[in-house]
This record gives C-alpha cells, structure tokens and sequence, in this order.
C-alpha cells in the first residue's frame, strides 16, 4: 500500500484528480470505477474543472459505480445515481450509455447483480478503483463481516452505516436498509489500480486498521493490503492513528 498523507482536504482533491487525469491522458478509453459519498466530492469538482478547462476529454471513458441502495429510483433525490449526475456526470461529456450504475429498482435484482458483474469482466476490468471508507472499515456497502471472496450482490447495511448516512436522509428511519454493491473480490480482481481517499477524525481508525492492522473480513479495507496496487490519500486528520506515516 503506497500511502500519501494529503495536508488538507483540496490537496486530497487535487492529488486524486492528478492521478485520474494522468490515467485519461495515457487511455482515452480507460475504465473508473467510481464511489458516492462526502469524501470524493472535491475530486469530482476537480475532474469537471478538468473537463470545462479543455484539459480532460471523458468522451471514450466508461464508468462503474462501486453500488446503489435498493429500492430508490435513479431520480430518487439520494439515490446514487443522481448522486453521480450532480456531482460529475452532468457536468462532463461522458456519454450516458458509458455510464454503469447498479440498478437498485431492479425487480430482478438477482441477475441485475449478476449482469453488473459480468459486464465489468466482459469489458476488461476497471484501470482505476477510487473508494471511500467507511468509519467501520467497509469499502463500498461492504460492511464488517463480509466474504473477501464476494461478488456483486445484494448486502444489508449495517447499523452503523445507516446512522452514518442518515445525515443524507434527514432521519434514520429513511435510510434504506439494503444496497447492491460490488464485492470484495470483484473490487480486488477486476481494479488495476485502487485509490482510496479517507478524510477526516472519524476515519483514523478505520484508516489505521486497514493499512496496519491484520487482515480481516472484520475490516473490509484490510483485505486491500493484499492488492498489488493500492494508493491510500489521507488527510492529516484520518492518517493521526498511523504509527508509520508513510510508506
Ligand atoms: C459509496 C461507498 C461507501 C463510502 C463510505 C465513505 O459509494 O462505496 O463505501 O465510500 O461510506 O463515505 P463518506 O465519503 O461519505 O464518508
């Protein structure tokens, strides 16, 4: 694991842009696999920078999101899908059919999963990966507990994830309890590169546990540590609990 501490936030920002960019730049055609959530935000206003200032041309990429709560319609106000409309897709020229995001209103969520899962292999797997983490240490809705050898599919959230994003929702009540997400194997054997972003007090454990800690299914992040190419960007206030402060 490659870990950058990041001094604020927008250097976080800009670091991951930076990597991204460089990705595009080399591979027009390249594949990102994409995450939802407050901490890449920042990230997706440095790419539609990139865009509208000429320097980044998104028109030959194809994105995959990471998952999708179940039962929202993709116009559902935080459904992930317009998540990722506001935050970039809307603001970049990535053609819409290029555009992967689980469908969660799905009927037939089983082969939904499956679909999603075989469309990432069919098109050659994913050049780069960004995640968040959760404060629990889950990476995209895999929460502790979770198969390292999972794939695609329809997980429970837990309780702690439901407190967490409750802010999105205004009340815990509305959260839903069940998403699609990727899994950990398909995350592990489909990214050639993984970039995960932290930021934040509350991430310093979580951020500690998976870069040193064992590797354990109770820490979903931690099974990262045996991925050839995985950068970690954390801010100064989610790396505090790392004994080594680089590597
Ligand atoms: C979202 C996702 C989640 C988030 C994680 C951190 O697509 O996969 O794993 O990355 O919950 O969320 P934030 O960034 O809101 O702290």
């Amino acid at each position: 694991m490659n870990i950058i501490i990041a001094d604020h936030y927008d250097d976080l920002c800009r670091i991951s842009a930076d990597i991204v960019k460089d990705c595009v730049k080399a591979k027009p055609d390249a594949v990102l696999g994409l995450a939802t959530g407050s901490t890449p935000i920042g990230l997706y206003k440095q790419l539609v920078h990139q865009y509208k200032s000429g320097e980044l041309d998104f028109s030959k990429v194809t994105t995959f999101n990471l998952d999708e709560y179940i039962g929202l319609s993709p116009e559902h106000p935080q459904s992930y899908n317009k998540f990722m409309y506001d935050h970039l897709f809307r603001h970049i020229n990535v053609p819409e059919e290029q555009i992967h995001i689980p469908k969660g209103d799905n009927p037939q969520l089983e082969d939904e999963c499956s679909a999603y899962e075989n469309l990432i292999r069919r098109i050659g797997g994913i050049d780069i990966q960004i995640l968040g983490i959760g404060a629990n240490g889950h990476i995209g809705f895999n929460e502790p507990g979770s198969d390292p050898e999972a794939r695609t599919r329809i997980v429970r959230l837990s309780e702690s994830t439901i407190k967490a994003n409750a802010r999105f929702f205004g009340d815990q009540s509305l959260v839903p309890r069940l998403a699609i997400s990727m899994g950990i194997q398909t995350i592990m054997e489909f990214s050639r590169h993984i970039v995960l972003l932290a930021s934040g007090e509350e991430k310093a454990e979580a951020v500690q546990k998976m870069a040193e800690g064992i590797m354990t299914k109770n820490v979903p992040a931690s099974i990262l540590q045996s991925h050839p190419n995985v950068t970690v960007i954390a801010d100064q206030h989610a790396a505090q609990q790392l004994k080594k402060q680089s590597s």
